[in-house]
């Protein structure tokens, strides 16, 4: 049995890059549970679904065949790019506030965790609702402008460019939202390792994490 390591914490604090990293070091598979209802809120947005319409937005969750690897693979259509569009920033956190959306997703997240007998999954309520019984469970955060400088670089490598000012606003509108609504809300749960990364490198993270396991 592999061990089940939860990293959760908000939008540009690294997440992906550390889970990945430390997937990589442990010989573990990683799941982006972010890409998960980004793929459900494409739909939604495909299907000019209103973003209130839970009911709606679940059934094409439960509908949609899904592979979360490297690519994102939606009803066999490769959506990785699409996935990360401003307009699906914009949506996601509405469509993955609807408790029913939330209870299709997390079934196929603990699916994906017995079916690897563990692995990194990173998300907003891994450790809190998922996997409340994870080996080890990380609460990644890092300070709002230096969550804001790093989503900016990534997105300035593809042919989206914002303002730093607009990049911020977008990351305090989604932690707020995904802070405040009532299914799942982003929490530290109380026995996670809570990792300030501000000042540290990936490396240096990396490091932190696997002392803690
Ligand atoms: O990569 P980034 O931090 O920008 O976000 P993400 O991990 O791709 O997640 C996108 C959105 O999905 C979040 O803002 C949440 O609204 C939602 N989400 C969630 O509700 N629960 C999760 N386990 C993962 C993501």
């Amino acid at each position: 049995m592999n061990p089940l390591i939860a990293i959760d914490g908000p939008a540009g604090s690294g997440k992906s890059t550390i889970a990945r990293a430390v997937a990589t070091r442990l010989g573990l598979s990683h799941l982006d549970t972010g890409a998960m209802y980004r793929a459900v809120t494409l739909l939604v947005l495909e299907a000019a679904l209103a973003l209130d319409d839970g009911e709606g937005a679940a059934r094409l969750a439960r509908e949609m065949d899904l592979e979360c690897n490297e690519r994102v693979v939606v009803n066999g259509r490769d959506v990785t790019a699409e996935i990360r569009t401003p307009a699906v920033d914009g949506a996601v956190s509405r469509v993955a506030a609807h408790p029913a959306v939330r209870r299709e997703l997390v079934a196929r997240q603990r699916e994906w965790g017995r079916v690897h007998g563990g692995g990194v999954v990173e998300g907003r309520d891994i450790g809190t609702v998922v996997f409340p019984g994870a080996d080890l469970k990380v609460y990644l955060t890092a300070d709002p402008l230096e969550r804001a400088r790093r989503r900016e670089a990534q997105l300035s490598v593809g042919d989206e460019q914002l303002s730093s000012q607009a990049v911020a606003a977008e990351l305090s509108r989604r932690d707020s939202l995904d802070s405040s609504r009532a299914a799942s809300p982003l929490l530290v749960a109380e026995d996670a390792v809570v990792v300030d990364s501000t000042h540290l490198s990936v490396d240096d993270v990396v490091e932190e994490v696997l002392s803690h396991l």
